[in-house]
C-alpha cells in the first residue's frame, strides 16, 4: 500500500510546510503575518472576536503581509438558555464571590458567539475574502460553505474523531485538521 504524505506546502503553495495554529484571543495579526512572511501559513482565530474586531484583525494582517493566511471561526452549537439552571449556578457561586469581596454576576453570558448565528461575521469573511477559512467546534451551514467556495476561499475544518472527519469529507471541505480531543491535553 502506498501512503501519500500530507504536504501543506504543496497544498497551499507555501515555501514552508508549517501551519501556525489559530488561537482565539491569543494569535495576533503580527504573529499571523510574521508566519506567512516567513513562508508558512499564518492563522487568525476570530472565535472570540466581534465581526468588527475580526475585520480589523484581517485588515491589519493584510497590511503586514501580501502572503496567504487563514482565518478561523468557531461553529459550535450555542448553549440553550435555562433560566432556572443559570439562577441555581449563580446562587451556588454567590458565597464564593462574597468570600473574595467581588460582585457576583446577575446573569450568565455566552462568551463566544457561534459563527452559525453570526451573519455579520459571515459578511466580513466574504468581503475581506482571506485565502483560507477554517472551522473549529463544528461546521458552517452548507449555504455559508458554498458562498466561501464561490468566493474562491480554501476551506479547512477540525476533526477530533472519525465521525467529525467523515462529516468534513461529506461537506467537501478541502482540508481536514486532525486534532486530539480536549481531554487529551490540548485545547480544542
Ligand atoms: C490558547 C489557545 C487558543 C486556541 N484557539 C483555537 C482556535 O481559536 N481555533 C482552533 O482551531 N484551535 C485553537 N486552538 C488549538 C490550536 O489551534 C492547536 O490545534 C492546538 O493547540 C494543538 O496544537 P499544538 O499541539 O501544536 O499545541 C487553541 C489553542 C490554544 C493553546
Amino acid at each position: 500500500m502506498t501512503m501519500t504524505r500530507f504536504d501543506p506546502a504543496r497544498l497551499f503553495g507555501l515555501p514552508m510546510p508549517i501551519v501556525q495554529a489559530p488561537m482565539a484571543g491569543v494569535s495576533t495579526p503580527a504573529l499571523a503575518a510574521a508566519m506567512s512572511n516567513a513562508g508558512g501559513l499564518g492563522s487568525l482565530g476570530i472565535g472570540a472576536s466581534t465581526a468588527d474586531q475580526a475585520r480589523a484583525m484581517i485588515q491589519e494582517t493584510r497590511a503586514l503581509t501580501d502572503r496567504p493566511f487563514n482565518v478561523n471561526v468557531f461553529c459550535h452549537a450555542s448553549a440553550p438558555r435555562d433560566v432556572a439552571r443559570e439562577a441555581a449556578w449563580l446562587a451556588h457561586f454567590a458565597p464564593l464571590f462574597a468570600e473574595f469581596g467581588a460582585e457576583a454576576p446577575t446573569t450568565l453570558q455566552e462568551i463566544y458567539k457561534s459563527f452559525l448565528h453570526d451573519e455579520e461575521a459571515h459578511q466580513v469573511l466574504l468581503e475581506e475574502c482571506p485565502a483560507i477559512v477554517s472551522f473549529h467546534f463544528g461546521l458552517p451551514t452548507p449555504a455559508h460553505l458554498d458562498a466561501f467556495r464561490q468566493a474562491g476561499m480554501t476551506t479547512m475544518a477540525t476533526a477530533t474523531n472519525l465521525a467529525e472527519a467523515a462529516a468534513i469529507e461529506a461537506a467537501e471541505i478541502d482540508v481536514v485538521v486532525a486534532q486530539c480531543p480536549s481531554d487529551k491535553g490540548t485545547r480544542g
